[in-house]
């Protein structure tokens, strides 16, 4: 029989990947989405009406709604991905956020013991390097001693320790993949590295004139999502329940990000100046195209997140450069800049179509 594996988070960047990579092995999918009268699953769309995908409606701040969807599915493997998973939103939104990333977390594993499946399903929770915050050791690995410096990474916090305990006093297979920042063409357009890349396709074709930043010596390990959801399920596959740093080993400025992201895109950039009055500059033109803003900074900021994966690479045996961050980069830019043509296409025929029936040659 096929195992069941129930992926909350689904519509999100990890949960449409994870799923694609579970369909291929096999797996029945279950994917578990939210009430919304707004369309979020353009991600898995895709994916819909094929025979071994299905949605649940279940939410993490209702536990009879995990109950009723974990006791229906009765899944081998849970992937917790669901989150409040922006940073910056965590400082407006702290209450909610620990509410979902932190008390989230235990209404799964207690859903699970609640349907009786302790002993029988696995739980992977998408757990993140911002625990590591302001940073204690660089390079961090499993050992490294946490400092969360956001309320985002205090609630995870909460969530990386309740799984532990859930191991430790019932015996659970239930473990964290401490991850590194994944990025994508999927990714969400407010994090750093799509918002740039969206910003340099849309400036190189002329549909945008400038943009705005925070920090740009922010320091990140950044990934390729579609190769760390591999590691999500590797995970769960081990003979002990165990945690895992999940990181690419390298380490890049948001400045260089930019930089090579606008170099993709057919623009060389320079960076002149320093702190709130430092600029990018087209070195072909002269203009300004990026510039820093106070509204993209954080109360407190992590800055030099670094990860490394010798534990992943020893016994997971998972490749953390199989895809580079120059391929990152051009995978996202040439994907941008591809989706920025179509707008524009489609842009000049509603115009065109708006002409002819003012002019009623069409009516
Ligand atoms: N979002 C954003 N927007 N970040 C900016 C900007 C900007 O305009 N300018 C500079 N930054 C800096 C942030 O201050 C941060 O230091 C860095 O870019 C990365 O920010 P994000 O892309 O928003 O990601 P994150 O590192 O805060 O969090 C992501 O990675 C974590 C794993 O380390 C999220 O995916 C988290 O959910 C995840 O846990």
């Amino acid at each position: 029989m096929a195992k069941k594996a129930l992926i909350t988070g689904v519509t999100g960047q990890d949960g449409s990947y994870l799923s694609e990579f579970l369909l291929d092995k096999g797996y029945e999918v279950y994917g578990m989405i939210r009430r919304s009268s707004v369309d979020y699953r353009e991600r898995i769309a895709h994916l819909e009406g094929r025979e071994n995908f299905h949605l649940r409606y279940g939410d993490l701040g209702d536990s009879m709604s995990l109950v009723a969807v974990i006791a229906q599915v009765r899944p081998d493997e849970i992937y917790n991905l669901a989150a409040q998973s922006h940073v910056q939103v965590s400082f407006d939104a702290p209450e909610f956020t620990a509410d979902i990333d932190a008390t989230g977390v235990l209404r799964v594993l207690e859903a699970v013991r609640n349907c009786g499946l302790a002993d029988t399903c696995r739980i992977y929770q998408a757990s993140t390097s911002e625990l590591y915050g302001k940073v204690e050791e660089v390079p961090q690995n499993e050992d490294t001693p946490f400092h969360p410096y956001s309320p985002y990474a205090v609630a995870k916090q909460y969530g990386y320790w309740i799984v532990r305990e859930y191991r430790e006093a019932y015996n659970m297979f239930c473990c964290s993949g401490i991850l590194f920042n994944h990025e994508s063409e999927r990714r969400g357009e407010t994090f750093v590295t799509r918002k740039i890349t969206l910003a340099a396709s849309r400036i190189a074709q002329g549909k945008q004139d400038k943009l705005y930043l925070g920090n740009l010596s922010s320091l990140r390990d950044w990934g390729y999502a579609k190769d760390y959801v591999e590691c999500m399920w590797l995970i769960l596959q081990q003979d002990k329940p165990q945690d895992y740093v999940i990181a690419s080993g390298v380490q890049h400025s948001v400045r260089e990000f930019c930089e090579l992201a606008f170099h993709y895109a057919g623009i060389e950039l320079e960076f002149k100046g320093e702190g709130m009055d430092e600029k990018g500059i087209d070195k072909a033109t002269g203009k300004v195209l990026v510039e820093v803003s106070p509204d993209f900074y954080r109360p407190t900021d992590v800055v030099n997140l670094f990860g490394d994966p010798s534990k992943a690479k020893r016994e997971l045996g998972w490749n953390p450069q199989s895809t580079t961050f120059e391929e990152l980069v051009k995978i996202m830019v040439d994907h941008d800049m591809a989706k920025v043509a179509v707008e524009r296409a489609e842009e000049h025929i509603r115009l065109n179509l708006e002409e002819y029936l003012e002019k009623g040659v069409v009516k």
